[in-house]
This record gives structure tokens, sequence and C-alpha cells, in this order.
């Protein structure tokens, strides 16, 4: 019988055991051997543990001194961001401001442009005006001294007549010129507090405006169809628009006494937008001329008191101060056509009195 004491601490942790008591000599031998051979293969384990244990514990060191460099660069590269960030606000900052400045510097030199231009404009028929003027007054004063010295002959009579007649229709052209030239100017300068915002109903409104020109309507047909739709905007403005196009067409779509058809559309497109289509049948406008209707001091009447800043200003107030958009399409001899889309403006909220 062999009696072997079973390690009570970890077998790498003691030295080979001594010779025990034995009874058999042979069978303590093979003990011996057998435990010498279990504690040198536990001594090696032994070793493999420690320098897996030493090997894990580089890794690990390794591991948190990579990690800490990498949480150093991204802290680095954080701090790196935010600075850009920062610089990238500040000069978006600054081109916002610059924008708003060159927008100020392009609405002044625009408004600048056009006071030169309209005293430009108004140079002409004031200048031809004092020319006609003074004529007149010359003729007036050699029939004055024709008459005064002696019977006049018929001639110099029907003669003084004619010029007298010609110079009066050119001075009121011209006059008339030079007066619609300072009406339309006020009208772009015009101070836009003036114009009070309500609640209208766009179809009724626009017959109103028709309505209101029905002395030079004689000779034409109008029509307003489409939606019904009550806005909260500006009528004034809106009657501008259509005075504008339909003053247009009786001066420009049709020669005098020519009858013509004039049409008003109104249509809600969504929720959101309106569209109003305004035409006449008269003598549209040559393709050549359609983008430069809307140029300042454009017209194709220029001596017959067109100013040319009638579609120039109705661009401005549908862009401008109703954020819609205006196009047209012309047909020689068949007419033109005037599409203009503004968002609704959102109602005013009403407050309930209790
Ligand atoms: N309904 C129209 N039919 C034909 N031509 C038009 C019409 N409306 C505008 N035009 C052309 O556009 C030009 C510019 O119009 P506008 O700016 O109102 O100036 P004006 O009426 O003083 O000439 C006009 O001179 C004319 O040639
Ligand atoms: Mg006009």
């Amino acid at each position: 019988m062999v009696t072997t004491h079973l390690p009570q601490t970890p077998e790498y942790d003691r030295e080979p055991r001594g010779l025990q008591p034995v009874q058999d000599s042979n069978d303590s031998a093979a003990t011996i051997k057998a435990l010498t051979k279990e504690n040198r293969i536990l001594r090696k384990k032994l070793e493999r543990a420690h320098e897996n244990l030493r090997h894990i514990e580089d890794t690990k060191r390794n591991q948190e001194s990579l990690l800490k460099t990498v949480i150093s660069e991204l802290q680095d590269s954080r701090a790196g961001l935010e600075r850009k960030s920062n610089t990238l606000e500040a000069t978006l900052d600054q081109l916002r401001k610059a924008q708003e400045r060159l927008i100020e510097t392009e609405k002044l030199s625009a408004l600048g442009q056009l006071v030169a231009g309209v005293a430009h404009e108004i140079n002409t028929p004031v200048g031809t005006s004092i020319t006609l003027a003074s004529t007149l007054a010359d003729e007036t004063e050699q029939f004055t001294t024709a008459l005064n010295s002696g019977p006049l002959r018929k001639s110099q009579l029907t003669q003084y007549l004619a010029i007298a007649q010609d110079s009066a229709q050119l001075l009121l052209s011209n006059l008339q010129r030079a007066g619609n030239l300072v009406q339309n100017f006020k009208q772009v300068s015009v101070d836009q507090a003036s114009l009070k915002q309500r609640c209208f109903e766009l179809k009724a409104y626009s017959e109103k405006v028709f309505q209101s020109l029905s002395p030079k309507l004689h000779h034409h047909q109008w029509e307003v169809t489409g939606d019904e739709i009550v806005l909260h905007s500006y009528p004034g403005l809106l009657a501008q628009i259509l005075t504008n196009l339909i003053t247009n067409s009786l001066a420009h779509a049709y020669g005098p006494n020519e009858p013509g058809q004039l049409h008003l559309t109104i249509t809600q497109r969504n929720s959101s937008e309106v569209e109003l289509c305004y035409g006449d049948d008269g003598r549209g406008i040559a393709p050549a001329l359609l983008n430069r209707i809307y140029e300042p001091f454009f017209t194709t009447k220029r001596n017959q008191g067109g100013t040319g800043l009638g579609l120039h200003i109705l661009h401005n107030i549908i862009t401008q101060h109703l954020q819609g958009q205006i196009q047209v399409q012309s047909d020689l001899g068949r007419g033109t056509h005037f599409i203009i889309q503004f968002p609704i403006p959102p109602e005013p909220t009403t407050t309930t009195i209790p």
C-alpha cells in the first residue's frame, strides 16, 4: 500500500518531497520518481504561466499606452476642429455681413442709376419744350409786330396758326412725358409704409380696378374669371400691377379706336400660391424686344409720352414686395400674356376678445 500526501498547497510551490517512511523501498522510489516528474512538469507549466502573464502584462501596457496616445491625439484633433469651426463661423458671419452690405450698395446704386436716368430722361422733353416755347414766343412776337404794322394777309394768319397749333401739340406731348416720368418715379420710390395690408377678395377687387379704368375702355371688352380667393395682402400693389398691364394694352396693343379683348384669370395653384394670367389680343411684342421690356426706360413710344418705367415698376413690385415672379408670352399679331405667380401671405393671427 502506497501512502502519498496530497499537496495542500499548489504543487509548484513545493520543494521535492523527502523520502517518506515506506514499507516497500521499490514503491517509494517509483513514487519519488513520479512525483519528481510531476514536479518538473508543474514547474514548467508555472514558468510558462509566468511567461504568459508577463506577455499579457506587456501587451496590456502597450495597449494602454496606445490608447493614451490615441485619446490624446483625438483630444488634439477635437480642439483643432473646434478652433476650425469657430474660425469658419466667424468667416461665415463676415461673409453674411459683406453680402448684406453688397445688397444695400446694389440697392443704392440701382436707385442712384434710376435717379440719374430719370434726370437724363426728363432733360430731353423739358429741353424740347423750352425750344418749342421760345419758338412759339418768337413767332407770336413777329405775328404781333406784323399785326400792329398794317393789314394782315390771310396766309400770314394761317401760317402763324399752324405753327402755334403744332407747337402746342408738341409741347403737350413733351410735357406729358416729363409729367409721366415724374409720376412714375414717385411710384418707384413710393413709401411702402403708405400701402396698407388688409384682407380683400382678389377677383372682386380686380373687377373694381377694371371698372375704375372703364372711361378708357370704350372700345374694349374685358372679363375677370377664375377662383375667388381672399388674400391678406396689399390691394394697392395689385391695383398698380393691373393698371399698368391694362394701360399698356391700351397704349401698345391696339391702334386708336381698335377694339380688343382683355382678360384676367385668377387661379389658386395650391394652398400657398396664386396665379394671375392677364392677356390681350393685340399686336404682341416682337421676340427681339421681349427680354428688354422690364428694363427701366425701355419704351417703343418715346415720342408719345412713353416712359419705359411701367413694366420696370411692375417687375419690382412682383419680385420684391410680393416675393413672386412674372413671365411674358407674346405672339406678333395675336396678343400678349403675362403670368404672375406669388405666394399667399400668411393670415394675420386673430385675437379673440373674450
Ligand atoms: N400689352 C402690350 N402689347 C404690346 N407691347 C407691349 C405691351 N405691354 C408692354 N409693351 C411693350 O413694352 C414696352 C415697355 O412698357 P412700359 O415699361 O410699360 O413702358 P411704356 O408703357 O412707358 O412704353 C412698351 O413700350 C411696349 O413696347
Ligand atoms: Mg407702360
